[in-house]
């Protein structure tokens, strides 16, 4: 292979076919949103799809009960109100994640207070946490970054030493499991989202999950307008919402959710084919194993990339490269959460005179982020990982003539 040209100088690519699209449908979708449909009860206040789907889907992840909401974002802004949190409190969360992590704690009037990730997981540094807390520190928010479990034995004992509330952000993590318990079950909320990219999807959606009756009435109440239970329509107890999910979304994720398992499977028996390979391979990575995770969801697949084995080449002409060869794949968060505009110059609407002298982040430098963000993390989609072996092994063949080939892109 030495010798054969790099698609992105005019060469053939490894691939010329494409990964698996996502999302996959079929007639189950079809017959649900068409059950739907004619049955005229399009919202959960008059149909029974979203409450089947709330069940089924605590079930399938091991929780007691099960709110659906609009979106993971929703889900997550939810959740830290129903568990009280309230202005000036301190939430710590990893600084790698989506901005919803910490958006959903800013709306709240509370302040997100990042906390650096370890390289060998992606997931938050359980041994940063100590000089993150402060008196006003609250509650915790895990991610279960890519589908892959945060050592939640560390975060639960962190959040029992400092009283702390955990909410998990699980928005990538369905079907996970840490020592054979789902992701979502441990904290006092496991969030959830079905948006379009997601391994399980209606477009967009979330679900909030619990085993206290007594917070699943609050995230119930916050997402239906602040009624309660037995209460009569017009009658508002709490700062809540409209988040109700339709029946139409409930629909297709209950059919979405009946070929997870087989889904999850495959991604499962690709993710461990890759990791074999490319730690074999030059100048790349795949992360540390766990013996703790039981189940990873596969919503992405990272590998750490080294530039030093690619003569310094950068990682995004790396990734450049490697999408000429035909595979869908990404550098991630290219920026630490904290540097993104919103954060930076304190853009906070309606709270930005509240919190503008805590919620300030212009000198933090988590260095472990930094890197993955700049030098590190490649992202391959979950779609790819329904793939079959050979598909695989393309992967493998085009960061191997990449790195052979490394000299004409330098
Ligand atoms: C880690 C994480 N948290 C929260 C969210 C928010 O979910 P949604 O897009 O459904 O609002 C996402 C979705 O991208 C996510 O990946």
């Amino acid at each position: 292979m030495t010798n054969v040209k790099l698609a992105i100088k005019g060469g053939d690519p490894v691939r010329k076919r494409p990964y698996p699209e996502w999302p996959i449908w079929n007639d189950a979708e079809r017959d649900a949103l068409n059950r739907v449909l004619e049955s005229g009860k399009w919202g959960s206040l008059n149909g029974k799809e979203v409450n089947h789907f709330e069940n089924a889907f605590a079930k399938y992840q091991g929780a007691e009960f099960g709110i659906a909401v609009t979106s993971g974002s929703t889900a997550l802004e939810v959740s830290l109100r129903a568990v009280g949190i309230e202005a000036f409190d301190e939430v710590l969360i990893p600084a790698y994640t989506f901005v919803a992590t910490a958006t959903a704690v800013l709306v709240n009037a509370a302040i997100p207070v990042f906390v650096d990730i370890d390289l060998e997981t992606y997931n938050i540094s359980t041994s940063s946490l100590e000089q993150a807390i402060t008196p006003n520190t609250r509650a915790i928010m895990p991610v279960h970054f890519a589908g892959r479990p945060a050592n939640m034995d560390e975060v639960e004992q962190f959040a029992r030493d400092h009283g702390l509330h955990i909410i998990e952000d699980a928005a990538q993590g369905w079907g996970a499991q840490w020592r054979g318990q789902g992701v979502g079950t441990f904290g006092d909320f496991g969030c959830f989202s079905f948006q379009s990219s997601k391994n399980i999807s209606s477009g967009e959606g979330g679900i909030i999950l619990t085993n206290d009756e007594e917070l699943a009435r609050m995230a119930a109440s916050y997402m239906n307008c602040g009624r309660v239970e037995g209460g009569i329509w017009y009658a508002h107890y709490h700062l809540g919402n409209n988040y109700r999910m339709t029946e139409f979304q409930a629909a297709v994720l209950s059919s979405q959710l009946s070929r997870y398992d087989e889904q999850l499977q495959q991604r499962q028996r690709n993710m461990e084919l890759l990791d074999r390979a490319l730690q074999h391979l030059n100048g790349v990575q795949p992360l540390t194993p766990d013996a703790r995770i039981t189940r990873h969801a596969g919503h992405i697949y990272i590998f750490r990339y080294q530039a030093e084995a690619f003569d310094m080449l950068s990682k995004e002409d790396f990734v450049s490269a490697l999408q000429a060869e035909g595979i869908p794949c990404s550098g991630g968060y290219s920026l630490p959460l904290y540097k993104q505009p919103v954060f930076q110059n304190q853009s906070y609407g309606p709270f930005t005179k509240l919190l503008k002298d805590k919620a300030a982040y212009q000198d933090i430098f988590l260095p472990n982020t930094e890197k993955a963000c700049k030098e590190e993390a490649v992202w391959l989609p979950q779609r790819l990982l329904l793939g079959t072996e050979n598909d695989m092994q393309d992967v493998v063949r085009a960061i191997e003539k990449i790195y052979e080939n490394r000299h004409e892109l330098i």
